[in-house]
């Protein structure tokens, strides 16, 4: 009596739900069944379809591309915030960032990492598509005179006099035509005057076309630096400086959807 508490009745129902779980899981388990097929079947499809899609893909050159695109601007050092420029000319600390960027961001151009890059012809556009191994031209720091960082390591923030350097974006097969300059311009009347290296703020035809990160792996973008020297008299002002590029036709610079195409606007504003 102690061993069995339960009654038949009892039996039967618990039979009776027992059978009625089993089919309720057989369901379940069938329905489960169905969506990992369904979604397994969804899944290969997709890989299938992406697999096929990335057989045709290059690694060197970009598939869709209708025409070559104008290039935007960058500068460096770009600073956290927006693109304004705030230093103390007599506070080291106040522009060591901007320092230590435009440092790091012309190491790939010291010479000894341009040990395989080759002297090229100036004012010629270097057209190396029969050469399997694409060369890069050289471009020699001595270009960016007093922003190259070599006579003066502050690259004139503590004489007020600061550099900025401005580049093309890279695009792979660009031809610039003509000849190609970079001129920054200030709203602001007699606050600042502008200083190019090299001069002109020419950038040379010799550095494009470019093949892109396999192909042309040592190439190094031409540099245009902008030297501003603020006047004494705008210390604490903030000067508004746009830069252009010019000189090329193919080149756009004023497009209304995009303020970075072929030009860049920034503010400095320097105390001390
Ligand atoms: C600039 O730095 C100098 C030296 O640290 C300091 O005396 C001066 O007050 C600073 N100027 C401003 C506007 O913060
Ligand atoms: C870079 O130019 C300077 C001055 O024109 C020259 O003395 C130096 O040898 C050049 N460097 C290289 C690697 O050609
Ligand atoms: C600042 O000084 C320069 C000469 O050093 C002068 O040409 C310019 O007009 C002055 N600007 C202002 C706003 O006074």
């Amino acid at each position: 009596g102690l061993v069995c508490s339960q009654t038949p009745a009892a039996g039967s129902i618990s039979t009776w739900r027992l059978s009625w779980s089993r089919r309720n899981l057989f369901f379940t388990g069938l329905i489960l069944l169905f969506y990992l097929v369904f979604y397994g079947f969804l899944a290969a499809l997709f890989t299938f379809t992406m697999w096929v899609m990335l057989q045709t893909l290059s690694n060197d050159i970009p598939k869709y591309r209708d025409r070559i695109s104008s290039p935007g601007l960058m500068i460096s050092p770009k600073p956290d915030t927006a693109l304004e420029f705030y230093f103390n000319k007599s506070d080291a600390n106040s522009y060591a960032q901007y320092v230590s960027t435009l440092k790091k961001f012309l190491e790939s151009y010291d010479d000894s990492k341009q040990s395989e890059n080759i002297n090229c012809t100036p004012g010629k556009v270097f057209d190396q598509n029969d050469v399997a191994d694409k060369k890069a031209c050289r471009f020699n720091l001595s270009e960016l005179g007093q922003c190259s960082g070599k006579e003066d390591k502050t690259f004139g923030y503590s004489k007020g006099t600061p550099c900025v350097l401005v580049k093309m974006n890279r695009i792979i097969g660009l031809k610039p035509e003509g000849e190609p300059y970079i001129q920054c311009t200030s709203k602001e009347q007699g606050m600042v005057e502008i200083n190019y290296f090299p001069p002109g703020g020419s950038i040379d035809l010799m550095y494009f076309p470019y093949y892109g990160k396999s192909l042309h792996a040592h190439y190094l973008q031409p540099l245009v630096a902008v030297q501003l020297a603020i006047n004494s008299n705008s210390t604490n002002e903030e000067i508004a400086i746009e830069c252009k590029i010019l000189g090329s036709p193919n080149l756009k610079n004023e497009d209304d959807r995009d303020k970075f195409l072929g030009r860049i606007a920034f503010k400095v504003q320097m105390t001390e």
